[in-house]
C-alpha cells in the first residue's frame, strides 16, 4: 500500500487494459483532477473511492471523453483516447461501457425499447431478431424478463438499476465504469446488485473501475481501492489494507460508513 507507482500485476492479471498518467481537470479555477494515476489490469475491478464532490464522476467521465481532460494521457486498450477521432470514439464506447448514477433511463420508452436504444446508436445488432435475441439475453441475465414491457415509471429503484445494467452490458463491453452502483437503494437492493454486477463479470469477462463510497462494495467487489484525494490518488491497497490503516484520512471511511 502506498502512493508510489502502481503495483505489479496480480497473477493471471499481465494485460493492462487501461491506464491513467497525470490526468488533470480544472474548471476555470476550481481544479479538480491535478495529476491523477491509475491502472487497470484485465478481470480486475478497482474501486475508486472518495468523498463528495473529490471528483469521482468527472474522472471516470473523462474516459470515454465525456469530458475532456486539460493534462495527462488516457490509454484504454492500447488506444490514446485523448487523441482518437469521433469515428474511433464510438468504437470506444462500445468497448467501454457507463453506468451513469442515477441509472438514466429513457422514461418515455420501455424497457425493452432503452435496452434496443444502444444498439441502434451504434448501427449493432442490425436484424430485429438479433436485438430481439439480445434484448431477452440480458433482461434474463439482470433477472427482469417479465419487464420488457413496462415502463421505467413502473419499476422500483432496484429494477431500475438491473435495467440500467442491461443496457449499458448490451453492447458486451470489454471494460465497465459504474458510477455510484448502489447509492440511493437500500442496502438490501444494494447488496443484491453488487453481487449482480459481480456474476455479470464473471460471465461476461469484464474489467471494472467501480466509484463508490459504499464500503460493501469495497469488500465485496473490489480487488484493489484507490483512494482520490486533492485531485491525486492519495492511497492505494486492498480493502484490507485500508481498513487496517492507521491513516485519519483512510480511517474516516469507515469510521462514518
Ligand atoms: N460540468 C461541470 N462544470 C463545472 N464544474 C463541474 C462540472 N462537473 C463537475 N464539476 C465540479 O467538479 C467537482 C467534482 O465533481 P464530481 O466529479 O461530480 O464529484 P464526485 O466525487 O462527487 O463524483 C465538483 O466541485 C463539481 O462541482
Ligand atoms: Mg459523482
Amino acid at each position: 500500500m502506498g502512493t508510489q507507482e502502481a503495483s505489479s500485476p496480480r497473477p493471471g492479471q499481465h494485460e493492462k487494459v487501461l491506464s491513467l498518467r497525470g490526468l488533470e481537470l480544472a474548471f476555470g479555477p476550481n481544479k479538480v483532477l491535478r495529476g491523477f494515476d491509475l491502472d487497470l489490469y484485465r478481470g480486475e475491478n478497482v474501486m475508486v473511492l472518495g468523498k463528495s464532490g473529490s471528483g469521482k464522476s468527472v474522472l471516470i467521465k473523462c474516459i470515454v471523453r465525456l469530458l475532456m481532460p486539460t493534462g495527462g494521457s488516457i490509454e484504454v486498450l492500447g488506444q490514446d483516447v485523448l487523441a482518437l477521432g469521433q469515428e474511433e470514439l464510438d468504437h470506444l464506447r462500445v468497448k467501454v461501457g457507463f453506468l451513469f448514477q442515477s441509472s438514466a433511463l429513457y422514461d418515455s420508452m420501455t424497457v425493452e425499447e432503452n435496452l434496443r436504444f444502444p444498439l441502434r446508436r451504434h448501427w449493432l445488432a442490425t436484424t430485429s431478431g438479433e436485438a430481439d435475441g439480445l434484448v431477452d439475453e440480458m433482461l434474463s441475465a439482470v433477472g427482469l424478463a417479465h419487464t420488457r414491457k413496462l415502463f421505467p415509471s413502473e419499476l422500483s429503484g432496484g429494477m431500475k438499476r438491473r435495467v440500467a445494467l442491461a443496457r449499458t452490458l448490451i453492447l458486451k463491453p470489454e471494460i465497465v465504469l459504474y458510477d455510484e452502483p448502489t447509492t440511493g437503494l437500500d442496502p438490501i437492493t444494494g447488496k443484491e446488485i453488487v453481487e449482480l454486477i459481480l456474476k455479470l463479470q464473471r460471465s461476461y469477462g469484464t474489467s471494472s473501475i467501480i466509484i463508490s463510497h459504499d464500503l460493501h462494495v469495497a469488500r465485496m467487489a473490489a480487488n484493489r481501492i484507490a483512494l482520490l484525494h486533492e485531485g491525486r490518488k492519495y492511497a492505494e491497497g486492498t480493502y484490507d489494507e485500508f481498513r487496517s490503516s492507521q491513516d485519519p484520512l483512510i480511517q474516516n471511511f469507515f469510521i462514518f460508513m
